[in-house]
């Protein structure tokens, strides 16, 4: 048996497990984490990022229901909770510490069902084999498999993947009250197994860029959890924003930091507080280190990755300010590896993950120096994970 059954009988089990069998149908819905490989925060600027989605994901499998109830069980957490359709148009995320897991799914359910797309009860467990809070879009993850076990799967037309990650960003932002770009509701809803996706946040539009043969991809968890990130990254959102107020102020076409070319940046520079200022040179660069990488891709150049990386990484330590001493350390250790292409920080920053493309002979090497020459320099642990490319969300089974 493949995995992919393997992983589905399992599921199907603990099912049972927990609401008791019956014979009713059993769905099982998954959808994947995102690592990116370069083009950091820059989506919501209107920007260019290359994000591939990875084979570690969340899994829900359920059984739906007649009624309108949503009970689900937490295998990770060991704990259940429950909401009903009918209640979700009118409550919102009571947000802060008080947030928890299912308002994801109840979030979900409200962008669906403002959108007209039919709903049904259901009981289900979930699965995560994707770390929470290190950077590899489990939120993401979570709305879109949500979203896969909220849809009654017999009544066609679906929406489209597309339509579906625009709905999973509103339900972050606007219901469960956390801001994201677009990027990780895209990747986990459009990845496609051996591919990149070049997606220009700005027309939307979205580009599958294959991966070459003759390198892995590697994620190296900080194991630092990312604490006061989502303050911190609101705040670098105002401040690209007011780049842009400002900017505008002098040419008024300015919409977002797309608009802005580096010498246009130099030019006004100095009407700019230099924090802003800093801000808006790593977007613009970014966005044109995304399409050097690309180009990087396509022609096999893999020699180019290695300083584009670093450069990204550099770019968000100093200029963008959200990296961290453990990202950092990561980032030096494997960048000093031979077989390592390119090595940098990857998501919000703050801690969470690095991601490394290194090539298939070095990744043993790869593993025990980062391992022993982290936890020497931090007194931490480095969990390594080397991850394959995965397709968007969807039913598994049947
Ligand atoms: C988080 C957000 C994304 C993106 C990255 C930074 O992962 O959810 O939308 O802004 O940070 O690139």
């Amino acid at each position: 048996m493949s995995e992919e059954p393997a992983h589905a009988a399992r599921l199907r089990r603990m099912l049972f497990e927990a609401w008791g069998s019956s014979e009713d149908p059993v769905f099982v819905v998954r959808a994947p984490g995102r690592v990116n490989l370069i083009g950091e925060h820059t989506d919501y600027n209107q920007g260019l990022v290359l994000p591939a989605a990875i084979a570690l994901d969340i899994s829900i499998a359920l059984r739906p229901r007649r009624d309108r109830r949503v009970e689900l069980h937490s295998l990770a957490l060991g704990e259940t909770r429950a909401f009903d359709l009918d209640d979700v148009k009118q409550r919102r995320s009571a947000g802060g510490t008080s947030r928890t897991w299912i308002d994801y799914v109840a979030g979900m359910a409200w962008a669906l069902g403002g959108a007209d797309i039919e709903l049904r009860g259901l009981q289900g467990v979930i699965e995560s084999r994707l770390p929470v809070g290190s950077g590899l879009a489990s939120s993401a993850a979570f709305l879109l498999a949500s979203a896969w076990a909220l849809m009654d799967h017999e009544n066609r037309p679906l929406p489209s993947p597309e339509h579906l990650a625009a709905l999973a960003h509103r339900a972050e932002e606007e219901f469960v009250g956390v801001r994201s770009g677009v990027m990780d509701q895209l990747a986990a809803s459009l990845g496609r197994v051996g591919h990149a996706l070049l997606i220009d946040c700005r027309s939307l539009e979205i580009e599958a860029i294959p991966l070459p043969k003759g390198v892995v991809l590697v994620v190296c968890d900080s194991g630092v959890p990312r604490r006061l990130s989502e303050s911190a990254y609101n705040e670098r959102r105002a401040q690209c924003e007011e780049g842009v107020r400002l900017l505008r102020q002098r040419l008024p076409g300015v919409e977002s930091l797309r608009d802005v070319q580096l010498e246009t940046l130099e030019r006004w520079r100095s009407d700019l507080p230099e924090t802003i200022a800093s801000r808006c040179e790593h977007v613009i660069r970014e966005n044109d280190r995304v399409r050097a990488a690309v180009r990087a891709l396509r022609s096999g150049a893999l020699g180019e990755i290695g300083p584009l990386f670093s450069a990204s990484h550099a770019s968000l330590r100093t200029l963008f300010e959200v990296s961290s001493p453990e990202l950092d350390t990561l980032v030096e250790i494997a960048s000093g590896i031979d077989g390592v292409v390119g090595a940098r920080l990857t998501g919000a920053g703050f801690g969470g993950c690095t991601v490394n493309l290194v090539r298939p002979e070095a990744v043993d090497m790869f593993r025990e120096t980062v391992t022993r020459h982290y936890a020497e320099r931090t007194g931490g642990t480095a969990t390594i994970h080397v991850v394959k490319t995965a397709n968007g969300a969807g039913l598994t089974h049947p």
